[in-house]
């Protein structure tokens, strides 16, 4: 029987892991216990995105602790300081073209940092004897990128081959393999879980879905790689992490989990879908917007379509989708429409000030 009692979460500044801890502190009935978020405040990682759940839960059920995943001395006082029993592993450099730009960060954080953090793992993790505890979970959260690119036809499945295509994705696949052998080879408790493209609130505006709302707001070009066909399968963050919570819950330890919105979009199409909401909600005009629609180069090795079969994590563990994605494309218009201040603080570093008022001691 699983603890779930101390989770570390690694990343949880970070787009997903911030709407993960809210989720979990404040909506998940059956979680009660204590949130430890460890992100080293990259670009990506804004922990003023966690201010209302710093105010309500801070020192009791949530604790932010400012480091480094490959700082192995931290991590290892981290896990005995809060007795930590469960793993949420989001931590990671996320973006494509990043990637392409300056791969040897993902290598950095994405392959060494988790590995640092399986290797306290399996050593923290042990009875008195020698022997792999019961009560302790790893989750490994990972990306549908790693299977590669699909043509116009099939699915992901959790059985597709690995064959990923940019420094970003072939990062990831290394962290997966890693978080395998470890199951295998010294009988880590892990899951993985293979998610599709995720949108949202809190979510950095250099991806598809913020950049082009902010653009739009802006007056700027909405720039669409190659011939805008590509294909994403895209999922409201909230339901990605209620699959999480569901793994942790009742997925099989050395398991993996496809997660998808079984809701696939070509760019161009959604970057329509997108003009009509901006254009509703602000009186801009639809036809003015579409005038600002710039196709340039496309991305070097940008994979075609992306679709996710999900039904292990449906079938198996009893998750679904809750939120369409016409109502997830509004909340997360509304979102960015209301929250500007976020914004120009992310973008601007702004939020490091409050990093130090509010954590000098530790900055
Ligand atoms: P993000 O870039 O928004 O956030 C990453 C977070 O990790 C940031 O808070 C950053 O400060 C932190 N971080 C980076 N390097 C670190 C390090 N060395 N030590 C500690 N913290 C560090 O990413 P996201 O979009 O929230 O993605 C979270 C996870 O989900 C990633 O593992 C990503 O591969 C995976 N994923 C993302 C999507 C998506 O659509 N965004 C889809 C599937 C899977
Ligand atoms: O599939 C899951 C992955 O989804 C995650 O693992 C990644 O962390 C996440 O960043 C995302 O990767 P993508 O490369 O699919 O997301 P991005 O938002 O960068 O791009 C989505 C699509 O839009 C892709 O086909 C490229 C295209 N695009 C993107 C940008 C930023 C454009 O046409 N113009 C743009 O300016």
């Amino acid at each position: 029987m699983r603890s779930l009692k101390n989770i570390l979460v690694t990343g949880g500044c970070g787009f997903i892991g911030c709407n993960f801890i809210r989720v979990m502190l404040k909506k998940t009935s059956d979680f009660t216990g204590r949130i430890i978020n460890l992100d080293a405040l990259t670009y990506a990682g804004n922990p003023e995105s966690l201010s209302d759940i710093e105010s309500e839960f801070g020192n009791t059920r949530y604790f932010f602790e400012h480091g480094d995943i490959c700082d192995r001395p931290l991590v290892e006082s981290l896990f005995r300081k809060y007795n930590i029993d469960t793993v949420v592993h989001f931590a990671a450099e996320s973006h494509v073209d990043r990637s392409i730009h300056g791969p040897e960060a993902f290598i950095v954080t994405n392959v060494m940092g988790t590995f640092t953090l399986l290797d306290i793992a399996r050593n923290i993790w042990k009875n008195s004897g020698g022997t792999m505890r019961d009560d302790v979970l790893f989750h490994h959260i990972s990306t549908d990128e790693v299977y590669g690119s699909l043509g116009e036809s099939g699915y992901f499945t959790e059985t597709t081959a690995y064959d990923p295509r940019s420094p970003y994705s072939s990062s990831k696949a290394s962290s997966d393999h890693l978080v395998s052998a470890y199951y295998h080879t010294y009988g880590l408790p892990v899951t993985i879980s293979n998610c599709s493209n995720n949108y949202g609130p809190y979510q950095f505006p250099e991806k598809l879905i913020p950049l082009m709302i902010l653009n739009m707001l802006e007056g700027k070009p909405l720039p669409v790689y190659g011939d805008g066909k590509n294909i994403r399968d895209w999922l409201y963050v909230e339901d990605h992490n209620s699959a999480v919570w569901a793994i942790l819950k009742n997925g099989r330890n050395g398991e993996r989990y496809n997660i998808g919105g079984e809701n696939e979009w070509e760019n161009i199409a959604l970057l329509y879908e997108l003009i009509a909401i901006v254009s509703k909600k602000t009186g801009i005009d639809a036809e003015k917007i579409r005038g600002t629609i710039t196709f340039v180069r496309d991305r070097p090795g940008h994979d075609r379509r992306y679709a996710i079969d999900c039904s292990r994590v449906k079938c198996d563990l009893g998750w679904k989708q809750s939120v369409s994605f016409e109502a997830g494309l509004n909340k997360t218009v509304d979102w960015y429409l209301s929250n500007s201040e976020w914004v120009d603080r992310i973008r601007s570093g702004e939020y490091k000030k409050w990093v130090e008022k509010n954590y000098s001691q530790r900055v």
